[in-house]
């Protein structure tokens, strides 16, 4: 049995009170909190070995390329890749997508699939190589519900598909794609699966092995990593068989100067996709992140969330006025809601109300979401609200949530 009031005390945010009351923080899928453990490992780089891995052998060198490697494997562990050299740090998972947008090899005049459901950083990167290389790319209408038809992934995906680009859990509807089915259709017709995974790394057990994944894009700042951190993982053939992305130090094996000209050498990934001097901290935190989660289990998180999703959601669905944007069957959801109050005139008001007198914080806008809010006939200016929420969320956070909710729905109508 996980104790999740302790888990809780891991979080030195959520022991602050503002303005005399609790915090109740339900932005998770924006941005996690971060635990005392990841914060620990970071502040042990900067104030014992804060050198550069990799190059310097001194002893500060050695302990930060020690730190260093150690995270690429605790990384690798928690998405069970077969090596740690399969895992890249980027800066982002919006990095991740854009390497593999920009460097994959992709056969002329091919297609690219992708939905309409995407995070603006799982869409836009693959249309401008589309427009950048003449490609097509093929939009695959998520239901209202946020879920998709798989007949129309087994449609749409043909022998002529080089790439699919799909967000494997929404951070609009929460909806968890059936990416094991998606992955099928995409590699029988010869095709890359691209898998978002920013807002699935965080909240369920994510296999890239079992789930056969070509690529997938985390979101280190979402498990309670550092920010500034993503990682992308691609399985080593398709990695090594890139285009590179940044040229520079650390990329190469060799540089010779012969008959006037300057030759390079390059190495394989991981080295091949990381360029220039690396987030070090940054990465010994990502680890300690991804150490800090598979140590109290990503199914027990899962639960805990989708058990405070379901108190949330039950009290939504009663509430007039307040409309859930895609399912509310908890059972195919990340632990978030997204949701519109129809009696308020925009979601900013919504988030800024909650704020302001229940020091209770959720995401307002259109999520980066602009075409699934356009498909739903949502003024992507209004905007909806987004409570989402994580492993150190308790059902009084739940509570407060709603009490605020119901307080606005209240004056508001
Ligand atoms: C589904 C999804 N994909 C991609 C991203 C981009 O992640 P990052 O901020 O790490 O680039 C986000 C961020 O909210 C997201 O929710």
């Amino acid at each position: 049995m996980v104790d999740w009031t302790r888990i809780r005390s891991d979080f030195p945010a959520l022991q602050r009170k503002i303005n005399g009351r609790s915090v109740v923080y339900l932005d998770s899928a924006c941005m996690a909190l971060k635990p005392r453990q990841v914060i620990d490992a970071m502040y042990d780089y900067y104030e014992k070995y804060p050198a550069c891995a990799g190059r310097s052998i001194h002893k500060f060198g050695e302990e930060a390329s020690n730190a260093y490697l150690a995270a690429r494997k605790k990384f690798a562990d928690f998405l069970n890749a077969s090596q740690p050299e399969e895992c890249i740090w980027t800066r982002n998972a919006t990095e991740s997508l854009n390497i593999v947008a920009s460097s994959v090899k992709i056969p002329k005049g091919s297609k690219i699939v992708t939905t309409s459901l995407e995070h603006h950083s799982g869409s836009l990167p693959f249309v401008e190589r589309a427009r950048r290389d003449g490609l097509t790319v093929e939009v695959i209408k998520a239901q209202a519900d946020g879920t998709f038809d798989i007949e129309d992934w087994k449609r749409t995906i043909d022998s002529n598909t080089s790439l699919v680009s799909v967000v494997h859990s929404s951070n609009v509807t929460g909806t968890v794609a059936p990416i094991k089915e998606i992955v099928e259709i995409a590699h029988d017709c010869g095709a890359l699966v691209m898998s978002d995974d920013a807002q699935f790394a965080p909240h369920h057990p994510l296999d890239v092995q079992a789930f056969d994944m070509d690529f997938s894009a985390v979101s280190v700042h979402k498990m309670c990593g550092p920010t500034g951190m993503g990682v992308l993982y691609g399985k080593l053939e398709h990695l090594e068989s890139m285009n590179m992305f940044l040229y520079g130090g650390d990329t190469v094996s060799d540089v010779r100067f012969e008959n006037g000209k300057i030759i390079p050498e390059y190495l394989p990934p991981p080295e091949k996709f990381e360029a220039g001097l690396q987030n070090y901290a940054g990465a010994i935190g990502a680890g300690a992140a991804a150490e800090y989660l598979q140590s109290i289990g990503m199914e027990e998180i899962e639960k805990h969330e989708r058990s405070l999703l379901e108190i949330a959601i039950k009290r939504l669905l009663e509430m007039d006025h307040v409309h859930i944007l895609g399912t509310d069957d908890i059972t195919i959801k990340t632990g978030l809601v997204t949701f519109r109050v129809d009696s308020v005139p925009s979601a900013h008001d919504v988030a800024t109300f909650l704020n302001d007198e229940f020091n209770v914080m959720v995401r307002s806008g259109w999520h980066c979401a602009g075409p699934f809010h356009y498909q739903m006939g949502i003024d992507p200016k209004k905007g909806t609200a987004r409570a989402s929420f994580y492993l150190y969320n308790n059902k009084e956070d739940v509570r407060v949530f709603l009490e605020g909710l119901t307080k606005l729905v209240e004056i508001s109508s």
